[in-house]
């Protein structure tokens, strides 16, 4: 990490408790951020399904095909650990087929330090479908309901 990123990083958690539970949602700025360890791999993601706004902290971590994804409570897209693609399957076939729908999630980066695992918010101006639950028209539209 160099020292404009050491500036960003936030602390999320050691690296033991996020081995422990697999998943682990932290904030950041307001934003709400699920952090992931996987077959030895940290990443980060938005939280909130790029789809409809699912809570992903809800799901579970499967294998579809060749991506390791959360599996969204809501409608069952994956979205794949490492890219933020949204992976939907043909299960009802042998063997299963996956597709990808492209990258949706915003992605932040994660970095170990001394045992620890720092978030850095990925402010990239590429659009993520992700963003959408994170702006003031959705919050807006979550309150009314
Ligand atoms: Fe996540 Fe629909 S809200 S799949």
């Amino acid at each position: 990490m160099g020292a404009a990123q050491e500036k960003e990083a936030v602390l999320a958690c050691s690296k033991e408790d996020l081995i422990a539970v697999g998943k682990k949602l932290i904030n950041i700025k307001g934003r709400e951020i699920l952090l992931f360890h996987y077959k030895g791999e940290f990443t980060a993601m938005d939280q909130f399904c790029f789809h409809q706004g699912g809570p992903l902290i809800a799901g579970d971590i499967e294998e579809m095909g060749k991506y390791n994804c959360i599996v969204c409570p809501w409608h069952n897209y994956g979205l794949c650990l490492t890219s933020g693609e949204a992976i939907y399957g043909y299960t009802g076939v042998d063997p299963p087929v996956y597709k990808s729908l492209g990258k949706k999630q915003r992605m932040h980066q994660v970095h170990e330090r001394d045992g620890n695992l720092y978030v850095i918010l990925n402010t990239d101006p590429e659009k993520h479908e992700s963003d959408y639950y994170y702006t003031e028209k959705y919050q807006s539209v979550r309150e009314e309901n």
